[in-house]
């Protein structure tokens, strides 16, 4: 597949196929078209925290203490283990889930802006081969992503940033695929050009 097709396919897909898994292997291979994205002094400062099976539901049950603690204490334990079913149930939708975070590398010259861009693009890149072998993914953020608790989790310093948790699978049907996608305001409207 050419990269201008890949770009211009690409759409975030919210609902995977649940009898076809993409293998380890694969992930792993989008992960390594991940870390050649440009990144500035070659820091490379990019983690990729991959999340299946029970590793996954670990993140899930992270996910819905983190919807838990939003809620007034009087809420009763039956709307508490409902909230907890629909979180986990939700999460374990997703074949795999990839959390994008972005170490500090304390010594280094780079701001750490720069390091947060070169995670996005390695992101996209991610997301552009998972499409070339036809697996689908949705980039969010979101609560878990912001969330402190998260970072504990996952070992993090306060202030090192999680930028993406990235769902992957095949998708669920191509309708429904098509469903997602969104147009793009017209480029004039985000181009300057500066000749004179
Ligand atoms: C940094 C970042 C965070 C995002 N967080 C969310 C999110 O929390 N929830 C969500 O539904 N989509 C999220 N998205 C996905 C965008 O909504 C989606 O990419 C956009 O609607 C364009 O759709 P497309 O990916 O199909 O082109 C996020 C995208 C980026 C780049």
């Amino acid at each position: 597949m050419n990269v201008s097709k890949a770009i211009h396919e690409r759409r975030s897909v919210k609902t995977f196929s649940q009898k076809r898994h993409p293998t380890p292997h694969l992930i792993k291979k989008i992960i390594e078209a991940a870390t050649w994205a440009p990144t500035h002094h070659m820091n490379q400062a990019w983690r990729f925290d991959v999340f299946r099976g029970k590793g996954l539901l670990k993140l899930a049950e992270l996910d819905a203490q983190i919807h838990l603690d939003e809620l007034p204490e009087e809420t009763s334990e039956v709307t508490k283990t409902a909230i907890i079913e629909r979180r986990c149930a939700k999460m374990m939708q997703y074949p795999f889930v990839i959390i994008v975070s972005i170490p500090r590398l304390r010594d280094r010259k780079s701001t750490y802006l720069e390091e947060i861009a070169a995670g996005a693009a390695a992101v996209q890149n991610m997301l552009l081969a998972a499409h070339e072998e036809g697996l689908a993914t949705f980039w969010s953020t979101g609560k878990l992503a912001h969330n402190k608790k998260t970072k504990t989790f996952l070992d993090l310093a306060k202030d090192e940033e999680i930028i993406g948790v990235i769902r992957v699978g095949y998708p669920e049907s191509e309708k429904k695929y098509e469903k997602w996608r969104k147009k793009r305001e017209p480029v004039a409207k985000k181009l300057n050009w500066h000749e004179a």
